[in-house]
């Protein structure tokens, strides 16, 4: 199956702090890292916060992650941003960088580093909070496509109870439930740049979930048959994320009180 729909997050183009914050070293021009690296050395709160990347280093970052989404998304394809594109205090910075990508439909779930002011309508094809998606083998419907037709409602309760659907909510954050996630539906997510892993692998290792940010995934997009085959898999190794009384079923019903399942 040829892929319709990707995935990313955390780009921050424009952002040359970001690369201090999430340790791009990968785009620091010779010279940034080699007084990066002594900056490191010294353990001095006041020279990490001191510390600042060259321009040329934000260039680096930016023109790499452009050719990277440039040469994984069809333009024809959907590019489903989680958030913070870009840092823009102009509405021209944005459109410059959406310009930049090929991909002629990306969708942008809000991050919190989005100004709103500069992003002007049409520029991304459109714009969520958070939204669930249906992956059907031939359509990606959102939430609101399905709930506004009946229709579609009744056809994705059939493709629901025969499989041929992928269910995934798409978040700028990290959620500990979501709509199905006992039950082997997807959330992708972005803003924590990797530092949530630990916590998830502690306290939800059986999440079917995922930082789809640049900097958990080689500052690469990952498209829809990626995520199957990781989280897929998580599906067919790990129990189900059971945490709240969603999926666990017993007669008669007992009383939830302060998270207690027994
Ligand atoms: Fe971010």
């Amino acid at each position: 199956m040829t892929d319709r729909d990707y995935f990313t997050a955390d780009t921050h183009f424009n952002h040359g702090m970001i690369i201090k914050y999430s340790g791009r070293e990968l785009f620091m021009t010779p010279e940034d890292l080699e007084s990066y690296e002594a900056m490191r050395a010294t353990g001095d709160q006041q020279a990490y916060m001191d510390w600042r990347p060259s321009a040329k280093s934000r260039e680096n970052m930016d023109e790499a992650m452009i050719e990277n989404i440039n040469a994984v998304v069809p333009a024809d394809a959907t590019l489903w941003h989680l958030g913070d594109f870009v840092f823009a205090k102009r509405a021209p910075e944005t459109v410059k960088y959406r310009d930049a990508i090929n991909c002629k439909d990306i969708r942008l779930i809000w991050g919190n580093h989005d100004r709103r002011k500069t992003y002007l309508p049409g520029v991304f094809q459109a714009y969520y909070e958070s939204t669930m998606i249906y992956v059907f083998n031939d359509v990606t419907l959102t939430e609101a496509q399905v709930q506004a037709c009946g229709s579609l409602r009744k056809k994705l309760r059939r493709a629901l109870s025969k499989k041929n659907v992928q269910p995934i909510m798409l978040s700028h954050y990290a959620h500990a439930t979501w709509m199905g996630s006992y039950k082997g539906w997807f959330q992708l997510y972005g803003h924590s740049h990797g530092g949530l892993q630990k916590f998830m692998d502690e306290h939800m290792p059986n999440a079917l979930s995922m930082d789809i940010g640049v900097d958990c995934n080689n500052f690469m997009p990952l498209s829809f048959s990626q995520i199957v085959d990781i989280l897929g898999q998580k599906r067919q190794d790990k129990p189900k994320h059971v945490i709240d009384h969603h999926g666990v079923w017993t007669f008669p019903p007992k009383r939830v009180v302060s998270g207690d399942l027994t």
